[in-house]
């Protein structure tokens, strides 16, 4: 389904576009699932500004998120996300990255989803397995005794809230390019 030619990807583009004149396309799952590298791939084929809300937190606090983590804790972080989260430009044409944690904490996805149009971009506890081990020190999150079950229940806890996002994607073992079409395609389709 994803496999489209170019002249049908540039119709979808155009139709999107001109549906979604003023709403911010919102990308939320799990870490790992590869929200950040598709939403630029996704800015630059909408034509559209990227936006990625960790990387603005480490901007206007000058830290790291792992830094955040440690020297005030994820409550305080929690509460920085939120109202990074509340700041996203409404009537806008951002795409929008979220940190895994930003729409399931407590009443994030009603945000969310009042503010732009979320895409849930789903895996599998294998392959987010497989993804976070690569950088794992990077994730604040992820410093625990037992990864397997950790990311076992983070996903029990994580993915019927995710669900609340309008439309849901499958990560595929496809190209991160690949998957960018197929979220055009599920967005035309939504529309
Ligand atoms: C988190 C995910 C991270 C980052 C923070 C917390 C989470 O973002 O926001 O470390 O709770 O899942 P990525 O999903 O980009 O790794």
């Amino acid at each position: 389904m994803y496999k489209k030619n170019n002249l049908e990807l540039k119709k979808e583009k155009l139709y999107i576009n001109s549906k979604l004149i003023n709403t911010p396309i919102i990308l939320v799952g799990m870490m790992g699932v590869g929200k950040t590298a598709i939403g630029k791939l996704l800015a630059a084929s909408l034509n559209r500004e990227f936006y990625d809300i960790d990387t603005n937190i480490e901007k206007n606090y000058n830290l790291k998120i792992n830094d955040i983590f440690e020297l005030y804790g994820e409550k305080k972080f929690r509460k920085i996300e939120q109202n990074e989260i509340k700041n996203i430009k409404k009537n806008s044409k951002l795409i929008v990255a979220t940190g895994g944690g930003a729409f399931t904490f407590k009443n994030n996805y009603e945000i969310i989803n009042k503010i732009g149009l979320s895409i849930w971009i789903k895996a599998n506890a294998k392959i987010i397995k497989k993804r976070v081990k690569k950088n794992i020190k990077k994730r604040p999150m992820l410093k625990v005794n037992n990864l397997d079950d950790y990311i076992n229940n983070l996903l029990k806890t994580r993915n019927p809230i995710y669900a609340n996002a309008k439309i849901h994607i499958e990560s595929m073992n496809i190209s991160k390019q690949q998957m960018c079409n197929k979220i055009i395609i599920a967005i035309k389709e939504y529309l």
